[in-house]
């Protein structure tokens, strides 16, 4: 479904947003506004004051970061991050595609004297109404509530406003949080993880928001999981556009295979060449695998040495997917396992394993 048509979708739910703590449940953003301003400001700072238990350390992190910078937010509910930051100097924008959320910053702003640019999102081409040039774009839970290819619309809306070096960055869920669910599918994850009506809800890491912001290429710098792996915060940097088009997958593995390591630690397991002539050099493998107990090593190898890192995967219930990324593929590279525990034998599945052109 294409962005226009799921935003009507979005809007229906999107008026009820998050406080600025997740111990604090969801405000109807129209509720505030009917609200006296002595009444609004004490509320949305009690909000705000707790949400220092989940924000504070991202706003510790990023206001010198972001002091005097421009920065668009895009999705910014009540606005605390957005006032957080425009009173640590940063000339902050919001977005969001809904107008009482809008209106409640708006007022909240005024009252305290802070001047943060509003856009209402009420299309596509309604982000050809905002200015080129900022220094980083500031997305938190808002990109995740809408399926993959509607996303990938919005971004390419949106990069075109963000200046060349300049910063993504994102809060998400990560896959992790989702297998521990129960895997569901994302039209009913959106209720499970942000509350009745949500229509949609879906999983980034690092790898997957890179390849919805192609064909910008953009450089990790964090990616991190928090709060019990209930969020995964995701930061990159802006270098350039195209050369990364083909992110076609190609599958490597015939079926799964059930791996025993020996007992001791770094003794080879099990290896599978995994070399194709037509790719290039710069290969990105997916490997999805189930590890059952202790810990397995992946890599990559080549002539006898690793030619990716090696992920050291300890057993967790579900699914995991890995990336091993090489810029030596060759036809002989072969996916190696080993143990990486010293406590003993490890076991697991894997269940795919697929390459395609690093990103
Ligand atoms: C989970 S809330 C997060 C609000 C705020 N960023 C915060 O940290 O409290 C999601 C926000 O994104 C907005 N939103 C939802 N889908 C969006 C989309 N596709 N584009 C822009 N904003 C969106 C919602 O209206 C809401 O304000």
């Amino acid at each position: 479904m294409s962005f226009d048509n799921f935003l009507s979708l979005l809007r229906q739910k999107w008026g009820e947003v998050p406080a600025g703590s997740d111990m604090d449940g969801r405000y109807f953003s129209a509720q505030l506004l009917a609200k006296d301003d002595a009444t609004l400001l004490a509320e949305w700072q009690a909000l705000s004051d707790r949400g220092k238990e989940l924000r504070g350390w991202w706003w510790r992190l990023y206001a010198p970061l972001l002091e005097g910078r421009r920065v668009l937010e895009i999705g910014s509910g009540l606005g605390f991050d957005a006032m957080h930051f425009a009173g640590a100097g940063a000339r902050w924008t919001c977005c969001d595609i809904v107008d009482t959320n809008l209106g409640v910053i708006g007022r909240v702003a005024g009252m305290k004297g802070l001047d943060i640019g509003r856009h209402l999102i009420d299309s596509l081409a309604s982000f050809d109404a905002l200015p080129d040039g900022f220094d980083a774009i500031w997305c938190n839970g808002s990109l995740i509530n809408l399926p993959y290819e509607a996303a990938r619309e919005e971004c390419a809306a949106i990069l075109r406003h963000l200046r060349p070096g300049g910063r993504w960055i994102e809060l998400a869920y990560p896959r992790e949080r989702w297998v521990r669910e129960g895997s569901p599918r994302f039209e009913d994850w959106g209720a499970m993880t942000d509350g009745p009506g949500t229509p949609w809800m879906e999983w980034y890491d690092m790898e997957k928001l890179r390849q919805r912001l192609a064909p910008h290429r953009m450089l990790p710098i964090l990616e991190y999981r928090f709060s019990s792996d209930n969020y995964v915060w995701l930061d990159l940097q802006h270098d350039g556009v195209g050369g990364i088009d083909d992110q076609a997958l190609r599958p490597a593995l015939a079926s799964p295979v059930a791996i025993e390591t020996p007992p001791l630690l770094w003794n080879h397991a099990w290896d599978h060449p995994i070399g194709r002539g037509d790719l290039g050099a710069r290969i990105t493998v997916e490997i999805t695998c189930v590890v059952r107990n202790g810990t397995p090593g992946l890599a990559l190898m080549q002539d006898g040495r690793f030619v990716s890192r090696e992920a050291a995967i300890e057993a967790r219930s579900g699914t995991q997917l890995i990336h091993l990324t090489t810029t030596e593929f060759g036809p002989e590279t072969r996916l190696v396992v080993r143990n990486a525990s010293a406590l003993g034998p490890s076991r697991l599945e894997i269940l795919s394993v697929n390459l395609r052109r690093a990103l």
